[in-house]
């Protein structure tokens, strides 16, 4: 029987980190840091994560900004609300929430946002910074889950890591951070013909399809360490990961529950990130 990393506990000891350096930064040079979260329309989920983000922005003492703007935006008028934050001084961080609705599907906001501003470390620029091994904002939820490994003090020099998913966001990223770390890296994806024997090879499997209970208990190596990225809801309303947690817990050595797992550390190392952009704009003055 595995462990739970509790994903609640670990961010909370983040957040009160992030507290701290957030009253010095205040204290030495009297710089609060600021959040402009942006949300395009009004789907249900992005309004409580957005709502969730700004909230936790408060609690941290980093000034929150909410963008709500109507689902039929037009591009150039968020592309024109982007720039007005990118120049603002108020503002060290900017987020848009994604998806963005339909109507602006083929607009790729993230490169039109500061690379200097970009918490999400969606940019381009970032992503090249984590592909190269340069310094520059991380994906907050692959950094989070990288939070969580440390958290139990996993190493993951020699080990192989298995990421099963290949999204922008989460999938390609953390394939990178698990290199970074010196695993051996195998991404899989809906083309990959044996799902199964594929996560069997890993010490670390790292889920992030969107798939409720893909990932079996029986798929995985004896003690393995199991990250999962899902939030799936069923139709009976329960929320699940991408990995079916009861099966999961018999075979692994650790497993992240959903919710209570990534969830809470993508918030935390937004902030995090947030905290980092306001320490460096001080820096440039
Ligand atoms: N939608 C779901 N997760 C995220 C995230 O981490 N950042 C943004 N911008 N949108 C999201």
């Amino acid at each position: 029987m595995g462990s739970i990393i509790d994903g609640k506990a670990v961010s909370e000891k983040v957040r009160a980190e992030i507290k701290q350096g957030v009253s010095e930064l205040f204290a030495a040079k009297g710089l609060r840091p600021g959040l402009a979260v942006v949300l395009v329309g009004e789907d249900p989920a992005s309004q409580i994560y957005v709502r969730n983000k700004t909230k936790a922005c408060e609690d941290v003492g980093i000034a929150g900004f909410q963008h709500s703007l109507p689902a039929d935006t037009k591009a150039e008028d968020l592309i024109a609300l982007v720039r007005k934050l990118n120049e603002d001084p108020q503002v060290h961080g900017i987020l848009v929430q994604l998806p963005l609705p339909p109507a602006l599907k083929g607009l790729d906001i993230a490169t039109y946002i500061d690379p200097r501003k970009d918490v999400d470390g969606l940019h381009p620029l970032n992503i090249g910074n984590l592909v190269t091994g340069r310094e520059g904002f991380r994906s907050c939820t692959p950094f989070g889950a990288m939070k969580l490994l440390e958290s139990i003090g996993f190493e993951l020099q020699g080990k192989h890591a298995v990421v099963v998913g290949r999204s922008n966001i989460v999938g390609k990223p953390m394939g990178m951070m698990l290199l970074e770390k010196n695993a051996t890296v195998t991404y899989c994806h809906s083309r990959t013909p044996d799902l199964a024997a594929e996560v069997r090879r890993g010490d670390v499997v790292v889920a992030a399809v969107g798939v409720p209970e893909l990932v079996k208990g029986s798929w995985l190596k004896p003690g393995a360490v199991v990250i999962d990225v899902g939030i799936n809801r069923k139709a009976d309303k329960k929320i699940v990961g991408d990995v079916e947690f009861a099966s999961a817990l018999q075979q692994a050595a650790y497993v992240t529950p959903v919710p209570g797992g990534v969830g809470p550390m993508t918030i935390a190392m937004l902030l995090w990130n947030t905290l980092s952009a306001a320490r460096r704009f001080s820096e440039s003055r």
